[in-house]
């Protein structure tokens, strides 16, 4: 197919369209606008935003746009011939979906900061971008102002991905941090993020992982080449965590963050969201507050970290502006749709029962003799090696019980704690927690 823009090198000025103008379509109109000269300068070509449709045009906003830009209709952006790049910065599925559908179907190349759209239609939708030569870019929708996404496809395509571990969600990473340094607990901290405006006034998305899920289903199929159901993900969020979890960990020497995880385990691959522990010399048990990072274990480059501000209108704009940039490099050179969908292969998932990892385990039982070995045989019953045990009073003739074990099967533990969790000399399992390496 002939490439519609092999016209483009005397063409002085690209429009752009933008539909939604929250907190990042503010952000991008607001880069593109304030460093127009310096964008300019570098791609030898203007970008001009020509339409920005939101959905109440009324409503009062902190960026003001020349007149006639501003707009109800989607239509006024996917219909305009003057048009070359769409960014779609809305959000969900729907209407996102279609309306990237349209601008594509009406030849125009798209941005998008949609990680749930990605995680959910990411592949058709690039198809359908790759079927027509044009660019589909999606920085923004991991780390927001991280580049990772570009560097993961290009600087990094040499390589065999073994393992890619992040911190994804800057809300979470504020409360967990919060909860660790002021021994704070959850609903507290995250009423006070409320409060702040760092946390949504719905935070499920964040505090239950959904977020997190989107954004490694992301990045796991980039680096295993293989689109990742999001349904096959197992994902817990922070919710049940408590201050004691955090006061325990760190006399342990750990932190606990909440981390999206994938891995290669040769025989299938292993992706998951959760909270766990990161020994504190972790890369990743220093990244703290909103901030995000990635980290990719791959040959032959060895261990990569990628960190910054993970959202907000700034990072999130520079990573929707950078994608702008290219495709209008692209454009320029008539070479838009070099790079499209990634996943040629199609990895199976494997259950978390199989997983084999360490574990953290807080319990509180009766205060008296042959307890602690009572527990101790149940873990052995079910092949449960245990590396350490704390053991403190801390209610009248209760006992809490913190241990570590080995490396062991997933289930073996679940079972265990099954068993441990009917015994009547355990008052309580309080919680349990998978320790990364
Ligand atoms: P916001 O809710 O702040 O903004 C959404 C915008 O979309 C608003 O301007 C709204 O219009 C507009 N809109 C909603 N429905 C329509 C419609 N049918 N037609 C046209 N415009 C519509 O969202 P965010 O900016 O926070 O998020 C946008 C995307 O970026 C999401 O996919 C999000 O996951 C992703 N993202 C967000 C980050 C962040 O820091 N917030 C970071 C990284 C990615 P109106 O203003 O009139 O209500
Ligand atoms: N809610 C997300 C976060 C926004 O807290 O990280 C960026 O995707």
């Amino acid at each position: 197919m002939s490439n519609p823009y092999n016209a483009m090198d005397n063409k002085k000025e690209i429009n752009i369209g933008v539909l939604g103008l929250g907190v990042v379509g503010s952000g991008t109109v607001r880069t593109l606008i304030e460093n127009a000269d310096i964008i300019a300068n570098r791609l030898g070509v203007r970008l001009n935003v020509s339409k920005v449709a939101v959905r109440d045009p009324s409503k009062k906003r902190d960026i003001s746009l020349p007149a006639g830009v501003l707009t109800s209709r989607p239509e006024d952006v996917l219909d305009n011939p003057s048009i070359d790049i769409v960014c779609e910065l809305i959000g969900g599925v729907e209407p996102a979906r279609s309306l990237v559908e349209r601008a594509i179907h009406a030849g125009k190349n798209v941005v998008t900061a949609n990680k749930e759209m990605m995680a959910k239609a990411g592949g058709d939708l690039m198809r359908l971008a790759e079927e027509k030569n044009l660019d589909f870019l999606f920085e923004g929708s991991v780390g927001g102002g991280i580049p990772v996404i570009q560097p993961l496809k290009q600087a990094l395509a040499a390589n065999r991905f073994e393992e890619v571990m992040g911190i994804v969600n800057g809300t979470t990473n504020y409360i967990l941090t919060k909860m660790a340094t002021e021994g704070a607990e959850f609903a507290d901290v995250l009423r006070e993020a409320q409060e702040r405006g760092y946390a949504e006034p719905n935070p499920t998305n964040d505090v239950e992982g959904y977020d997190a899920q989107y954004k490694i289903a992301i990045l796991a199929s980039i680096v295993f080449n293989s689109r990742i159901d999001i349904n096959d993900i197992f994902v817990q969020g922070i919710t049940r965590l408590s201050r004691r979890d955090f006061e325990m960990a760190d006399i342990l020497g750990y932190v606990i963050k909440l981390v999206g995880i994938g891995q290669d385990s040769g025989n299938g691959l292993r992706v998951r969201v959760h909270p766990a522990l990161l020994r504190k010399d972790h890369p990743l048990a220093s990244v703290n507050d909103v901030y995000n990072a990635i980290y990719v274990r791959a040959n032959p480059v060895g261990t990569v970290m990628f960190y910054g501000r993970g959202a907000g209108p700034g990072p999130t704009g520079s990573a929707v502006v950078g994608d702008i940039m290219e495709i209008a490099r692209n454009m320029r050179r008539g070479a838009t749709g070099r790079l499209g969908c990634t996943c040629f292969a199609q990895r199976n998932i494997l259950p978390m029962a199989s997983l084999q990892t360490r574990y953290f385990v807080r319990l509180t039982a009766e205060d008296r003799p042959r307890v602690l070995a009572s527990v101790a045989s149940v873990f052995g019953d079910f092949d449960v090696s245990i590396e350490s045990v704390e053991q403190r009073a801390r209610e009248e003739g209760k006992a809490e019980i913190v241990l570590l074990t080995h490396r062991t099967v997933e289930h073996n533990l679940a079972s265990a704690l099954d068993v441990l969790s009917r015994l009547p000399i355990v008052a309580r399992i309080d919680n349990w927690l998978r320790v990364e390496e």
